[in-house]
């Protein structure tokens, strides 16, 4: 593959931004009101807060709904088959909303953009999209809005650049928790996965930037902020300074936010010096994303994941030993071509070794560009249907276990709002990760609790306040 360097969007790149979402603004035909529809990882949620960051700066306020908006943008997601169809179908269906609002601008970007083919699909298929772009042009919207106010065609643009761009005006969802993205892109080429082909190569953001956010969030009243990445533990690589994440990881402790979190971690690459940061920190959370994927050495080898069954074991043993009671959760794959009933096993066996908080669990979906959607023996929809079953119970069993070690000890949880089955009840997560529920008002979101966990209902911690 040709070597490509990450792009830093200049300060004057950026300055022009600016004086486009000046002339947008002051557009006649300009949109009022917009809303983004989200799909995927937190990566995406994040670059969701930039667009309304930006889309603000072009003086439109947030619509409720996308029925209510003028501008509704998909930020889109590619990892697997249905997120894809979910948004693709979404998309078509708002084409009827435009029958009721005929100024309605639609617009798509995301990893979905990316992919091979995509922006000649739009422009054939798909016309009744205004504009769409891709994951490294996110920080030209204002241009990009300028330029579909100016024309009657779409206007797509891709372009496969691997661009850091800093100081973009950000939207926050919440006001007591931020992201920071400390690193883009991923370099591991998963067999199944399509995420370096359209986030493109590994690239790090400069420490000092990342420090200054965290010291702004810091003074702003943040308590809990996550670092994101697709893959943290190589942060540093390509940068002159030498930083690597551990060091950036003591960096950002001394800052005083008082939760720190950060996914998504490689087990490959989760070091010894990052094991022992984590045991001596004062603010980095108890917690731990570590995707295992599959439990069998021989998939694990055509999966391209560079570690063993025994290796990741021997990851989370360490991680134990240096931060006892660590909330420990994790991404599986089921149906791998070519995956037999005995290497699923192997699966379920590791899931009831490791006892996960939690687990994200998906069925393998073939993405076309990836090395496994070519292999052969590709499972049957209704062998990955029964194994994925298999494995939830699996899951869920190992949970319950998991969870009843909280029980009768104390956490302090950072309230994230009411609880979905009581308003005289709220609910958050604790140091470790886990979900809590707990007699509060509203007035104690975003605040800092400290509970004791009394009993486990229909797989929810409950607590009262200490
Ligand atoms: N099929 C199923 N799951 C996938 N993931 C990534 N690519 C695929 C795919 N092709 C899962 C992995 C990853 C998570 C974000 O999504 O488990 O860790
Ligand atoms: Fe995909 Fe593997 Fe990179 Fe994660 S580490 S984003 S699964 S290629």
């Amino acid at each position: 593959m040709a070597e490509r360097k990450p792009v830093h969007i200049t300060k004057e790149q950026l300055a022009e931004q600016r004086g486009y979402a000046a002339e947008v603004s002051a557009m006649e035909n300009r949109p009022r009101s917009y809303h983004v529809v989200t799909y995927g990882c937190q990566m995406n949620a994040h670059d969701s807060e930039k667009l309304s960051g930006m889309l603000r700066q072009m003086g439109m306020e947030e619509a409720p709904t996308r029925e209510d908006a003028d501008f509704v943008i998909f930020n889109t997601c590619c990892v697997r088959d249905n997120a894809e169809r979910r948004a693709l179908g979404n998309v078509t269906w708002l084409k009827e909303v435009r029958k009721k609002n005929p100024n309605l601008i639609i617009a798509v970007c995301g990893c979905m953009i990316q992919q091979p083919g995509m922006a000649e699909k739009i422009l054939k298929q798909y016309k009744f999209i205004d504009l769409a772009f891709g994951t490294s042009n996110l920080w030209r919207l204002p241009e990009l809005l300028h330029r579909t106010l100016r024309s009657d065609r779409s206007v797509v643009v891709v372009e496969e650049e691997d661009s850091i761009a800093e100081d973009l005006p950000v939207q926050r969802l919440r006001q007591d928790a931020a992201y920071i993205t400390i690193m883009y892109g991923c370099d591991n080429f998963c067999s199944y996965c399509i995420v370096p082909y359209v986030r493109g190569r590994e690239r790090s953001r400069d420490p000092e930037a990342i420090l200054r956010e965290a010291r702004e969030l810091h003074a702003s009243g943040v308590k809990e902020i996550m670092l994101l990445g697709q893959n943290v533990n190589s942060y540093g690589k390509g940068l002159e300074c030498g930083m690597n994440f551990p060091e950036l990881l003591r960096r950002l402790d001394e800052v005083g936010i008082p939760r720190i979190r950060f996914m998504t971690s490689h087990p490959k690459d989760l070091s010894d010096e990052l094991i022992e940061v984590l045991g001596q920190s004062k603010h980095i959370l108890p917690q731990f994303h570590l995707p295992v994927q599959h439990g069998n050495d021989e998939i694990l080898r055509r999966m391209n994941r560079r570690y063993t069954r025994e290796q990741y074991l021997d990851k989370v043993r360490k991680l134990r030993q240096a931060v006892p009671g660590i909330g420990l959760t994790t991404d599986i794959i089921v149906g791998f071509p070519g995956e037999t009933e005995e290497q699923f096993l192997d699966t379920l066996s590791i899931v009831e070794e490791v006892g996960y908080d939690s687990a994200f669990t998906f069925i393998y979906s073939p993405r076309t560009g990836t090395v496994a959607a070519s292999m052969e023996d590709q499972i049957p929809e209704d062998v990955a249907t029964d194994r994925i079953k298999r494995l939830i119970a699996a899951q869920e069993a190992g949970q319950k276990k998991a969870m009843s070690r909280f029980i009768g000890s104390e956490e302090e949880v950072l309230v994230e709002g009411l609880s979905r089955r009581s308003d005289k009840a709220v609910s958050g997560h604790g140091r470790h990760g886990v979900s809590i529920t707990f007699p509060g008002t509203e007035s104690d979101i975003g605040q800092i609790v400290r509970v004791r966990v009394t009993e486990m209902k229909n797989n929810t911690l409950m607590g009262e306040r200490i």
